[in-house]
């Protein structure tokens, strides 16, 4: 399934971080505040369980999260996302993928994997601001299967066709969120209009 979470504010900051114009500190900031608001949306459907508690009051029933939640950026800039969520969900722990593509061939390298304990039982989300051609989420995808994941949620700020298509054909069981699905990518696998290169306008690399 795919979700395009059309907010006025989310629109507004991502006009802000598609602008070439924008530097590192505001394209920080930006970025955030955008994975902030998605995951409002992202975690609509979380499980609650019942629970028993003691207001000052009183003895009621009330309701907390069910599922330990894990973040897991793909590195470089899906770390750009993480404090974001991390304001909304502090028990959230964070795992963490390293990919890049390759240049030439824009097939993933993964250079890193670590991840905390729980992630069976867990609602995983995959963050990368980017999906282009789908390659570097897909080899994160499998690699969080091979450890045990089942349910995970992929959340990306823009996205390309052509990467929905090749996350849904690999991983058909993976919801998809973006804050906008671009037109497609150009001959270098950028995508269009796309914002750049989202690791090097965060960290300032280029
Ligand atoms: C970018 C982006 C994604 C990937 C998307 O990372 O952050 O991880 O490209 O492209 P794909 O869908 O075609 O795989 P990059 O490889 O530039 O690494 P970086 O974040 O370290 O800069
Ligand atoms: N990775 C990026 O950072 N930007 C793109 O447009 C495509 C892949």
């Amino acid at each position: 399934m795919l979700t395009v979470v059309q907010h006025p504010l989310i629109q507004h900051k991502l006009t802000l971080i598609r602008k070439k114009e924008t530097g590192t500190k505001d394209f920080r900031e930006n970025l955030d505040e955008i994975a902030g608001l998605m995951a409002y949306e992202i975690t609509r459907d979380l499980p609650v369980r019942e629970i028993r508690i003691e207001t000052p009051l009183i003895t009621c029933a009330t309701h907390e999260l069910a599922r330990d939640i894990v973040l897991v950026p793909i590195l470089r800039a899906g770390l750009g996302m993480v404090d974001g969520i991390t304001n909304l969900i502090p028990t959230a722990k964070v795992g963490h993928v390293g990919m890049y593509r390759d240049h030439n061939t824009l097939e993933p390298k993964n250079y890193y994997a670590k991840f905390p304990g729980n992630l069976k039982d867990a609602v995983v989300m995959v963050l990368d601001p980017m999906l282009a051609t789908g390659g570097s989420a897909s080899a994160a995808i499998e690699t969080l299967k091979n450890e045990g994941a089942s349910i995970i949620k992929l959340v990306c700020v823009v996205g390309a066709p052509e990467g929905v298509s090749r996350i849904k054909k690999d991983h058909p069981g993976v919801d998809i969120y973006l804050a906008a699905l671009d037109e497609g990518l150009n001959e270098l696998g950028y995508i269009v209009p796309g914002l750049g290169d989202a690791g090097d306008r965060l960290f300032g690399t280029k």
